[in-house]
């Protein structure tokens, strides 16, 4: 899907963060206090930095005036493999202001061992496969990231990713990593839908701060804070903000590219009823048992 690939303790990483990855492993100190927000690219990544940036800082700035009215969510949360990896004279992020929040596409097992070891959080979000595949299709055509590379036909792009051969895939074990890690330890894992999040992204709200040891005070409830955030984080008004119709992230990625159409089911637009019944067959066999389920 205009990306190459390498396979690297079991999973399919783009060349060229492959580099960064490892540098992270490497170099990466978590606090305990650090917040950790880790993804399959194309499941909810952007929404789910707003959010946290949000209410880990409803103390510090009103909603009138979130940094996130001028910035793209990506700049005020760092992804950690690739900031680490430009940032390697000073690895740690000391410059950060506490509590740090990072996102990543490490897979679980592949996490720096303070992040698995420390007291720090981490929240995943997951999306229904077959809407993240056909998100990723589209961000990765609309970006053009590496120039030699010749886009796939949606068939080819398919069939890879029903074998796993995709961006940190395969996505099965990428989820299941943080699924299994958070069926352990609750505390520790935040697993979370973005299908949920678009049903009822108050309760969701509610959940992340409790989570993060933060919850919202009745009197915070009674000035319709929780309202508020979920109302400044959502597609329609993220999407429409100036700074993110125009500019780039880390110089290649176009902001407006991380807000296409942020619905649930629109895959079915896009592939044949034989692709669909395969699919099925896939997650079934990837899945089943493991209490993890998707409407397909
Ligand atoms: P679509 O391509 O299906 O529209 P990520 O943030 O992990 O890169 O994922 C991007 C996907 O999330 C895109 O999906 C994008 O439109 C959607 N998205 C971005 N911001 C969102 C928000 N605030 N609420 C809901 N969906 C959002």
């Amino acid at each position: 899907n205009g990306r190459q690939l390498v396979k690297y303790d079991g999973f399919w990483l783009p060349v060229l963060y492959f580099r960064p990855i490892l540098s992270t492993q490497k170099y990466f100190r978590a606090k305990d206090n650090d917040i950790i927000l880790a993804t399959v690219p194309k499941s909810g990544t952007t929404w789910l930095k707003a959010l946290t940036f949000s209410i880990v800082n409803r103390d510090v700035y009103t909603i009138d005036q979130s940094p996130l009215l001028t910035c793209n969510p990506h700049t005020l949360v760092p992804l950690l493999e690739l900031d680490l990896y430009f940032h390697q004279e000073n690895p740690n992020f000391q410059h950060i202001s506490n509590p740090r929040i990072f996102s990543t596409h490490i897979p679980f097992k592949i996490l720096p061992d303070s992040i698995r070891d420390s007291e720090c959080k981490i929240i995943y979000i997951c999306r229904n496969p077959l809407d993240q595949f056909i998100s990723f299709r589209h961000f990765s055509l609309e970006n053009n990231f590496e120039k030699d590379a010749v886009p796939l036909e949606l068939d080819e792009a398919f069939d890879m990713f029903c074998q796993g051969i995709h961006s940190m895939g395969p996505f099965w074990d990428h989820m299941l990593g943080f699924w299994n890690a958070h069926l352990k330890n609750p505390e520790k894992v935040l697993f979370l839908k973005y299908e949920d999040l678009k049903v009822d992204i108050e309760f969701s709200v509610k959940k992340i701060a409790e989570f993060l040891g933060c919850a919202f005070s009745v009197e915070e409830e009674k000035q319709g804070l929780i309202e508020q955030i979920a109302k400044l984080c959502s597609f329609e008004s993220l999407k429409n903000l100036e700074v993110n119709k125009t500019g780039h992230v880390h110089g290649a990625v176009k902001n407006s590219s991380f807000f296409r159409k942020g619905e649930v089911g629109g895959w079915t637009n896009y592939l044949t009823p034989a692709m669909v019944e395969r699919f099925r067959k896939v997650l079934a066999s990837k899945l089943d048992g493991s209490g993890l389920i998707f409407k397909i």
